[in-house]
């Protein structure tokens, strides 16, 4: 590994118990300090605080665009994924095929998009069911058989339940060109190198593996994006001349900060500046092999103890997530605790920290810090638990 990864590494100080970045990635030491920096000038209160701070959005959006490939006038600042989203559905219009099993910040704000009578959400898919190219196809030939045309599918890049990594240039080719292609890339972004310009809206958050704590993230688009999607909420923010406060409605921006809705917090937007600073600094690629080989000797060490892996286990299909099955699914009935509510429990008092899904499900997420020392303790627990 290269000095730039080494020191990447030095940054971060998380628990060796620690096995839940797919919910959140303890952020690092040099984040930490940003905020406090960025906090402290702001107390301070000098002549041009204002500008300096929410300077940070400049240093944010450069940072993103060249990690993801998109040019910074194709890239805005979001306070979380959710809000993406939001922007993303309330402007495509026609109708978007999202899967049932996509997490909840990919669902919303399509149905409630619906209900405002913008987009129409057209569910496709079983909740844990793999988005594949030829899921899609089906849907699509669905949606035809209904007489419905389809403008968009919308994605999540690594799956927050299966871990499952979406193939987005097949999933591209499967939609074909006319259609937009809306990544949800939270669970990804940072850590895999994946093709992220074959996305036309794409909208990550970055409080989980880029380590940059809660409260900023990016919206990216492709030309057609920018074209296509309104931006029906944005708001004083996100238009020409905005400190110009005429009481005319003023033209939209041409960049991506025309679905600005108002100023950032800039504490989060420079830690998030820092996040992808340090990501670049190691390099996605050094990251996504330590991941990796540490995913590879967790599967170890979970196939030694007999604990039922549930993800996929080729590396082109995963990320950092793995799930686990603990009983046999619906062994408990849905309002009981169930055997998984134990293991979770136990994992907890033995310092390890994962996400309890359901009453049969457990996911263990690691990052480049984590520890393979730990795996086999946890696997243990698992499988006593199973
Ligand atoms: C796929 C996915 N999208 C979005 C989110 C979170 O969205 P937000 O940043 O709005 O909290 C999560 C997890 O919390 C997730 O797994």
């Amino acid at each position: 590994m290269t000095d730039g990864f080494d020191a990447y590494l030095a940054f971060f100080g998380e628990e060796p118990g620690y096995l839940n970045f797919a919910s959140y990635g303890p952020p690092s030491t040099a984040v930490a300090q940003r905020a406090a920096d960025l906090m402290a000038i702001a107390v301070g209160g000098a002549v041009g605080a204002s500008d300096v701070v929410h300077a940070e959005d400049a240093r944010a959006r450069a940072a993103f665009a060249r990690l993801s490939g998109f040019g910074v006038d194709s890239v805005a600042l979001v306070p979380h994924t959710s809000l993406g989203l939001f922007q993303v559905a309330f402007g495509v219009g026609g109708t978007v095929l999202v899967s049932r099993g996509e997490f909840p910040a990919n669902l919303y704000p399509w149905l409630r998009s619906r209900e405002a009578g913008l987009t129409d959400a057209r569910l496709f898919g079983a909740v844990g069911e793999r988005v594949t190219p030829d899921a899609v196809a089906a849907a699509l030939d669905d949606a035809r058989a209904a007489g419905v045309q389809v403008t968009a599918l919308a994605v999540s890049a690594v799956d927050f339940r299966t871990g499952f990594r979406a193939d987005l240039p097949a999933l591209r080719a499967a939609i074909g060109p006319d259609r937009l292609l809306i990544v949800d890339g939270i669970q990804g972004f940072g850590v895999v190198d994946l093709p992220w310009t074959v996305a036309d809206a794409l909208v990550v958050g970055g409080q989980k593996w880029l380590r940059a704590g809660w409260g900023a993230g990016a919206l990216a688009f492709s030309p057609a994006g920018l074209e296509r999607i309104r931006p029906i909420l944005g708001g004083w923010t996100g238009v020409v001349d905005p400190s110009h406060y005429d009481g005319e409605e003023h033209p939209v921006r041409a960049d991506a900060l025309r679905f600005g809705i108002s100023n950032l917090s800039p504490f989060a937007t420079g830690a998030f500046a820092t996040a992808l600073e340090l990501v670049e600094s190691a390099g996605v690629e050094a990251i996504e092999t330590a991941i990796s080989s540490r995913v590879d000797a967790l599967l170890a060490a979970l196939d030694a103890a007999g604990v039922d892996v549930l993800s996929a286990r080729g590396p082109a299909e995963r990320a950092g997530i793995v799930a686990v099955g603990i009983g046999s699914p619906g062994h408990a009935p849905a309002d009981s605790p169930g055997r998984a509510h134990e293991a979770h429990a136990a994992l907890a008092a033995a310092g390890y920290t994962a996400t309890l899904h359901g009453n049969d499900r457990i996911r263990l997420a690691v990052h480049a810090t984590t520890s393979p020392a730990v795996f086999d303790a946890v696997a243990t627990i698992l499988k006593d638990h199973s």
